[in-house]
């Protein structure tokens, strides 16, 4: 497996990088045929039907004077009618990147939770992205649903963003190649994936009016960059636009970010819908390249609806427009196969295999943060445990709002929170796989207790008496609210600290939502990330802490040490809007604005080693049950290839990085390549990672530009312990988006 970044696919996008050698990857959408059938059916269409693909509802009964919902659609996120007589199916939507959503249970049956974006991420891994894409692709297709909202890819600038859990990394290489993987596995499915939300939706606080300030070339450089990588490699079929603002104007609204960039610098060939309600400002919105309005029983009016058809009998504009926003949409749904393979509610799910793949992947983003005296793994013969905390003996937990997924049997916990926006955001919800149970089975003559923590003196007791303490610590996050800081809430600080002063073979679990601080770090004995580890976390924490999984997740994004090392030691408008209000607009929120140009593309573990400040833990890091060596890096044009070695007595997988660290004399810090290996003890493997050019330019006059100079290359441990650096001379290039990048000696 690896992620050899560049060659051509030119088909949704243009091309300069190329497709990832997955293990058996379907095939991409041929959208070029796609795009000669659409433009057959539009110039069928009468002006009735050209403004049926172009809305959809909220597909929830919603009560009140609302509509009942068509007979054909299927209870989830979103429904936009078929023109049958054209043989054009409905769309029939659900979240999200995590699974099949929820919903309050309203559907009355489950799904398989993958564990959250960041864990995802953090096994760096594309081939089970990938896996893991086909795996809740195929549950949505069961279900009925031919479009996955799935393909968050926004970059954390923030990492008190409430669906920071949601999201993969701060880095656009990573994110974009992840991303790219698990739209195409979803998509594998004869189904439409979205990558959203196009863009720069950094913030849950005042989400639908926060104007994200950014410069083009510090977007271009980063959050863009992002989703231009993972539209290259996934070819999503759909583009799902933000509900913020950027540089003032509304994301669904912006001819900069939808006709500019994605339809014209891009040459992206499917379609954009809205995000759900107050994301479309009115019909305008058609001309600023909007193609469909999404859950529009949310907003003022069906603006792309009778009041588009009406415009467009008047306006050559607008009619032209509307036979392009039907000729994508229609592009969307040939190349998917939708009409031809259409999915039907009853479809038999597989949930014991589709668990072995959330498992998997849990198992692979694990990070171990610390491990003195090497404490971990624990022995089966461990004589007896204290297991304190986290509800462990009921489950995991998993992050809150649309992409909430609970298995057939619902919630293991459900706690109620506060009346959110949505139902699901309102509860803390836990995933029925209890990590006391597979720790009790993996040492079975051990004497395990297990305390909930509520009582310091009680667990402190407890983990006093025991060889080991184990304390499972939860931080809850959900889509529509933004943590107040990074601090674990509910004095779960406290409760670690006081039961590692009292055993010094404390191991922490953490299942977060982002980064936390750790005041108690140096007490204890070692800590596992194990983030929100969907279906069967339980599972996959205790195979980490027991060895049967050498542990090799990598931090896809920087643990400060504290907010004041933010760009924003504040988070805009914390101060004033009131939580769990994200959809409200609250009265002057003309005044909230996210000042991007503060770090620009200096996003995470960049902003940290140009401020050369330390984190708590660096993007990249992760420690391993065994050792490796990376070494004899040599770069040649854009393909650096090195040797990683395991120098253990183990057998595990390395996540070999490689940075840019400077660029003709100036510093700079840019994860320009990245491969898991697996390695048995003593062996070794030579890895080749190809660069993408975009990686060393700066954006400048409309296109990419690289100065003249020497380009420095370390292989980093992470993101800050880094290795020799190997120096190449480039000459100056600039090359144009569109255009092939260019070639090095
Ligand atoms: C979220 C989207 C989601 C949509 C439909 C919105 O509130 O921002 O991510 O896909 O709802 O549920």
């Amino acid at each position: 497996m690896n992620t050899k970044t560049i060659l051509a696919v030119a088909l949704l996008a243009q091309a300069t990088t190329a497709p990832l050698a997955l293990a058996q990857p379907a095939p991409l959408p041929d959208v070029a045929a796609a795009q000669a059938r659409a433009a057959a059916t539009v110039g069928r269409m009468t002006a009735d039907e050209k403004v049926v693909l172009t809305h959809g509802i909220m597909a929830l009964p919603l009560g009140g004077d609302a509509p009942p919902l068509p007979a054909d659609a299927v209870l989830g996120a979103g429904y936009v009618e078929g023109i049958p007589r054209l043989g054009v199916p409905a769309l029939k939507e659900t979240d999200a990147s995590l699974g099949v959503g929820y919903v309050s249970g309203i559907r009355k049956d489950g799904a398989t939770a993958l564990p959250s974006g960041l864990a995802q991420a953090a096994s760096w891994n594309p081939d089970l992205l990938y896996r893991g894409g086909a795996m809740i692709g195929s549950e949505a297709r069961a279900k009925g649903f031919n479009v996955l909202l799935a393909g968050g890819v926004n970059l954390m600038r923030d990492p008190r963003n409430g669906r920071t859990f949601e999201y993969l990394s701060e880095d656009p290489l990573l994110t974009g190649v992840l991303a790219g993987a698990a739209i195409r596995g979803v998509q594998s499915n004869n189904i439409i994936s979205t990558i959203k939300h196009f863009a720069l939706n950094g913030q849950e606080t005042g989400r639908k009016i926060v104007d994200a300030r950014i410069s083009d070339a510090a977007a271009r450089e980063s959050d863009l960059l992002a989703f231009q990588i993972g539209i290259e490699q996934g070819q999503p079929l759909s583009v799902m636009c933000a509900y913020n603002r950027v540089n003032g104007v509304k994301a669904c609204d912006s001819d900069w970010l939808l006709t500019r960039v994605l339809k014209q610098s891009w040459r992206y060939k499917g379609f954009v819908m809205s995000d759900w309600g107050k994301a479309v400002p009115g019909v305008e919105a058609a001309l600023n390249g909007l193609d469909q309005q999404s859950g529009s029983q949310l907003d003022k009016a069906v603006f792309l609806g009778d009041q588009l058809k009406q415009k467009a009998a008047s306006d050559r504009r607008y009619a032209v427009k509307l036979d392009d926003m039907n000729t994508r949409v229609l592009t969307a749904i040939y190349a998917a196969g939708l009409d031809k393979h259409p999915a039907s509610p009853g479809g038999k799910i597989d949930f014991a295999k589709n668990a072995a793949v959330a498992e998997e992947v849990a198992r692979a983003g694990i990070v171990l943060l610390r491990n003195e005296r090497s404490v971990l793994p624990l022995a089966p013969s461990a004589k007896s445990i204290a297991v304190i905390g986290g509800y462990a003996d009921r489950g995991v937990m998993s992050g809150g709002g649309s992409s909430q997924v609970q298995g057939e049997a619902g919630p293991a916990v459900t706690i109620p929170v506060a009346v959110g926006p949505s139902g699901s955001s309102a509860s803390q919800q836990y995933h029925r796989s209890s990590p006391l149970e597979a720790i009790k089975a993996m040492a079975p003559s051990a004497a395990i207790t297990f305390r909930d923590g509520r009582y310091i003196a009680d667990a402190v007791e407890q983990a006093r008496g025991a060889e080991i303490a184990i304390v499972f610590a939860t931080e809850w996050r959900t889509e529509g609210f933004d943590q107040p800081d990074l601090s674990l809430p509910d004095g779960q600080d406290e409760l670690i600290a006081a039961v590692a002063e009292a055993n010094p073979n404390t191991v922490v679990v953490l299942e977060t939502g982002g980064p936390v601080k750790m005041p108690w770090l140096g007490k204890t004995a070692a800590v596992i990330e194990a983030w929100y580890p969907g279906a069967r976390g339980g599972q996959a924490i205790a195979s980490v802490l027991f060895g049967q999984t050498n542990p090799a997740g990598r931090l896809p994004i920087t643990f400060p040490a504290s907010e004041e090392q933010l760009p924003r030691p504040k988070l805009d408008g914390s101060d004033w809007v009131e939580p769990y209000t994200a959809d409200d607009i609250p009265p002057s929120g003309d005044k909230l604005h996210a000042d991007y140009d503060i770090e620009g593309a200096d996003v995470g573990y960049r902003w940290f080693a140009r401020q050369n400040a330390k984190p708590l833990f660096p993007f990249g890091f992760g420690l391993s049950y065994t050792r490796f060596s990376a070494s004899g890096l040599a770069v040649k044009g854009k393909t650096a290839i090195f040797t990683v070695t395991n120098t253990g007595q183990r057998a595990g997988d390395e996540v070999a990085q490689l940075y840019l660290v400077s660029r003709a004399g100036q510093p700079t810090r840019r994860l320009v390549g990245f491969e898991r290996v697996s390695l048995r003890p003593g062996a070794s493997q030579k890895v080749t990672v190809t660069i993408d050019a975009r990686l060393l330019a700066d954006w400048k006059d409309g296109g990419w530009s690289m100065p003249a100079g020497d380009y420095g290359f370390a292989l980093g441990r992470d993101a800050e312990r880094l290795g020799p650096v190997v120096a190449v001379r480039l000459a100056a290039r600039t090359w144009s988006d569109g255009a092939e990048p260019p070639r090095f000696p």
